[in-house]
């Protein structure tokens, strides 16, 4: 059966990228690795067949969440159709990654993936109609652009293979290339759309401040751009930075791993004293592995960026955390952050962000991409300190940052009440004349918790992708069961008329 239209798509540019200035030459071209990718490791666990009873209840839940994506689906495209982003309270549509419809072509795959085979191709018909050659911002985030725009034509294009998918990924692809136009071709932080199209412009200056993430997590989109357009320039751009990331991983203040902000231009990355795996850090990490397969395993740099990287990671951010339940506690771990204030020194900061629940499934899929066993354990833990705090609180969804005891020891950890008492009356200062009992309760700190900075949940979906990551490479239905969880616990507390809002309390105190 090929549900595909037999009409073709006619693609707009009100200005063809090709033309815009590149003024910082660069004369020769890193070339994708030669050779024939090696036969990576097997990632899926291999599952036997299913009951009847198994069956009929996996049916139940994926129609359902089908059904979830369908309704909002709907009224985006009755509200807000090609805008950036739909306004679930209120059903207006929002401008906010550059005006060219980022719901639309992130939802791309997922349309695909659902079998919405009809919606899918009226959504390539309005990608069709999005003009690259202008926004209706001044400029655009590279990082962001990139991952969701440029990343969601080019996963729909190898799904579909339909061919505008591919001309508009390269269209787009030739302006973000224009912000590899610095001195040491870096990436710039923002594009000035308009000043990057005039041929005389004054020459861009590499980033003496960027985000890590947003230096490093360009490689996979612009490596498959290459890969599928044979097109060198676009594999060149980001292997630079890796070579950059390559040489530069033992001269940070925590060897083996990268500061939240670098200097780009400079190529200075010893100065900055925060490392995290959350906020402004993340992807790069995630990249890795995934790029390593991406390359069929040909290029070993990403295996040797992973594996220092992740034993820092393990040394430094993990953490047991002490609770009431030891042997729950013993099942779990977190990431969380440390501060270096003097070279090769490191605290550990405590706390876990939403957004590095993503690092179980990294973990996990490294350990079997490496055939590494102890980092599918630790990918476990991980992700199943990130199910435990979303079954933790009252609404079964996760805080966006907490914090809780670490563990001295993540081999004994018996709970201690005074202690947890003593660190959240610590971290409360002395505005507070309550008992840590009364603090606790008031701000819906469960036993090991001291402090959630931040309550809303921002539809996030790093945890539950980490689980059905885990799912998917232990077989262990528990994964299955904590991702329904989730999902209904979602969306039970955001779902709006039109769509699913975000949560500004997860904890239930204050209303939405
Ligand atoms: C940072 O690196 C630069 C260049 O490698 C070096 O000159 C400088 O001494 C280093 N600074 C620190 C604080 O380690
Ligand atoms: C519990 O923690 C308190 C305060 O941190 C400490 O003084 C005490 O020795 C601990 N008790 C046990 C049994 O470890």
């Amino acid at each position: 059966m090929n549900d595909r239209p037999s009409r073709s798509y006619k693609s707009r540019q009100s200005f063809d990228w090709r033309t815009a200035p590149f003024q910082h030459e660069i004369k020769s071209y890193t070339p994708l690795p030669d050779g024939r990718p090696r036969a990576l490791p097997r990632i899926q666990f291999d599952f036997p067949p299913e009951t009847k009873a198994q069956r009929e209840r996996r049916e139940t839940q994926r129609v359902a969440v089908r059904n979830e994506f369908i309704r909002t689906w709907k009224s985006y495209r009755a509200y807000a159709w090609a805008e950036d982003e739909l306004k679930p309270i209120t059903g207006a549509g929002l401008e906010s990654f550059g005006g060219w419809g980022a719901t639309l072509v992130d939802s791309l795959d997922t349309l695909w993936i659902m079998g919405l085979k009809e919606e899918f191709y009226e959504g390539v018909q309005a990608v069709a109609a999005i003009d690259f050659g202008k926004s209706n911002m001044k400029t655009v985030s590279v990082f962001e652009t990139t991952i969701r725009y440029l990343g969601g034509m080019l996963s729909a294009y190898d799904l579909s293979e339909e061919p505008v998918l591919l001309e508009k990924a390269v269209q787009l692809g030739e302006m973000l290339y224009r912000a590899f136009d610095t001195e040491n071709h870096t990436p710039l932080n923002w594009l000035d759309i308009e000043k990057a199209k005039d041929p005389e412009h004054s020459a861009f200056k590499a980033e003496t401040n960027i985000c890590f993430a947003c230096l490093g997590s360009l490689t996979m989109e612009f490596t498959r751009l290459a890969q599928i357009t044979r097109e060198p320039r676009y594999y060149d751009a980001v292997a630079r930075i890796t070579r950059l990331l390559d040489r530069t991983q033992d001269t940070t203040r925590i060897p083996g791993l990268w500061p939240t902000n670098v200097d780009a231009r400079n190529e200075e990355f010893n100065t900055s004293r925060h490392f995290s795996l959350g906020a402004l850090a993340d992807s790069t990490y995630e990249y890795f592995p995934k790029m390593h397969a991406l390359l069929g395993g040909l290029d070993p740099v990403y295996r040797k960026l992973y594996a220092d990287s992740a034993a820092k990671i393990d040394t430094h951010l993990l953490f047991r955390p002490q609770l009431e339940d030891e042997h729950l506690s013993a099942s779990l771990l977190f990431c969380g952050d440390t501060h270096s204030s003097r070279p090769n020194e490191a605290t550990l900061e405590p706390e876990m962000q939403h957004l590095t629940c993503f690092i179980g499934g990294m973990f996990a899929l490294a350990g079997r991409l490496f055939n590494t066993p102890s980092h599918i354990t630790l990918g476990e833990k991980l992700t199943r300190g990130c199910i435990y705090a979303y079954a933790a609180m009252p609404t079964g969804i996760g805080p966006e940052i907490f914090k809780v005891i670490p563990c001295a020891d993540r081999s004994s950890c018996p709970w201690n009440a005074t202690h947890w008492e003593d660190a959240i009356l610590r971290g409360h200062g002395t505005k507070y004349s309550s008992s840590a009992a009364q603090i606790a309760a008031e701000k819906g700190l469960p036993k090991g918790w001291t402090g959630i900075r931040d309550k809303r949940y921002l539809l996030r979906p790093e945890a539950i992708e980490s689980v059905f990551l885990l799912h998917r490479i232990t077989g262990n239905q528990d994964y299955a069961d904590a991702a329904w969880d989730m999902f209904t616990s979602v969306v039970s507390a955001t779902r709006t008329s039109y769509a699913n809002a975000q949560l500004l309390d997860v904890t239930g105190q204050t209303g939405r």
